[in-house]
């Protein structure tokens, strides 16, 4: 047993339960709460999801540690303190932020990730990387999905932490997200062993959409069935759920999630100008990459029917094409 390992942990399980607390119960919390209400947090979801608040303050943690004894350099080692400038002590790393706990796989808290009130940069600042934490090998909420994600063989994928409470509370309790859109290896073996299917749900602005895009080698190589699912207007599933509804998000957005070659089809679609002929052209190229590799001769003449259908161009040339490329790829 790491002794140094099990006063992180502690440590973080305390400062979870005093920004909670300080959120809920005390005068420091309120600009917090007020922010949370304004966004459409419930009082359930800042409790479901233990979220919290660290005051303006810069000694509240180091305070908190102090009476209870922590080592602070253990502390800071373990991303909850900075070093001052001048080498001098610690102080909060954390403060004036909304404060939502990691967790890892078991439930323990393992790192924070404090919010801007408002506008602010950085929006999310995160603990620092540690024993305790990787970005790259955590998963927001998995320790509460992983039930419901064992039983239906799925999950869907997130890219905040918005977005996870947003969808938990219109229903999907099967949610997990990324911390950002740094999909990883990693993060799809872990997964691997709980699911079979995944459905993709980033934002719709162009960084999640191309963030989506690149998700889908790294979890087909790990053997996923991949969807993506597709938000319009630049929404992420937050703002969505919180616009339409939750019947709304069910049905239109994860039932409507598409297969990985639609998507790639759709975002190549939307990527090329098709008014001038070296675009459809260009868009045509790109779109016979994705088709020519599929195995299925019926799943390549579907979208090549639809392609032919969509510009205007003959069946029969497109068919040729993609058998030429099929041909030339062996
Ligand atoms: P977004 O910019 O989409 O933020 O980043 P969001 O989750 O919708 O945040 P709200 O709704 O404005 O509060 C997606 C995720 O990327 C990570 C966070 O995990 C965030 O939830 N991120 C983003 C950071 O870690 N740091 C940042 O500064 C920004
Ligand atoms: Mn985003
Ligand atoms: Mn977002
Ligand atoms: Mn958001
Ligand atoms: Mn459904």
């Amino acid at each position: 047993r790491n002794l140094e390992l099990e006063q992180q942990l502690q440590a973080h399980e305390w400062t979870a339960k005093l920004y909670h607390f300080l959120l809920k119960n005390t005068e420091y919390g309120k600009s917090a709460m007020d922010y949370l209400k304004s966004r459409g947090f419930s009082e359930k979801a800042i409790d479901t999801f233990q979220i919290g608040y660290a005051p303006s303050r810069w000694d509240t943690l180091v305070q908190f540690l102090e009476k209870r004894s922590f080592n602070l350099d253990v502390m800071e080692k373990g991303g909850l303190l900075s070093s001052k400038q001048d080498g001098s002590g610690y102080v909060d790393r954390f403060r004036d932020r909304v404060m939502f706990p990691l967790h890892n796989r078991s439930g323990k808290v393992i790192a924070f990730a404090g919010r801007v009130l408002g506008e602010g940069q950085p929006k999310y600042l995160n603990s620092s990387e540690s024993k305790l934490f990787s970005k790259s090998r955590t998963l927001y909420n998995l320790h509460m999905a992983k039930g419901e994600i064992r039983k239906s063989r799925q999950f869907v994928l997130f890219e905040g932490y918005g977005d996870v409470i947003s969808a938990w509370e219109a229903g999907v309790h099967n949610g997990v997200a990324t911390m950002g859109t740094a999909l990883t290896e990693s993060h799809a073996a872990m997964m691997r062993g709980l699911a079979d299917e995944v459905i993709v749900c980033y934002d719709g602005d162009q960084a999640g959409q191309a963030a989506a895009l690149k998700s889908i080698p790294i979890l087909e190589d790990a053997g996923f069935q991949v969807r993506i699912a597709m938000l319009s207007e630049g929404l992420d599933p937050d703002d969505f759920i919180r616009k339409y509804g939750a019947e709304r998000f069910h049905r239109q957005i994860l039932d409507g999630a598409v297969s990985s070659v639609k998507f790639k089809l759709i975002y190549l679609r939307k990527n090329h100008i098709l008014l001038e002929e070296d675009g459809k052209v260009a868009y045509i190229k790109d779109a016979l990459e994705v088709i020519a590799p599929l195995s299925s001769p019926t799943e390549r003449e579907i979208y090549l029917k639809e392609l032919s259908a969509e510009l205007q161009v003959s069946f029969e040339s497109l068919k040729q094409e993609c058998n030429e490329k099929r041909q030339s790829m062996q």
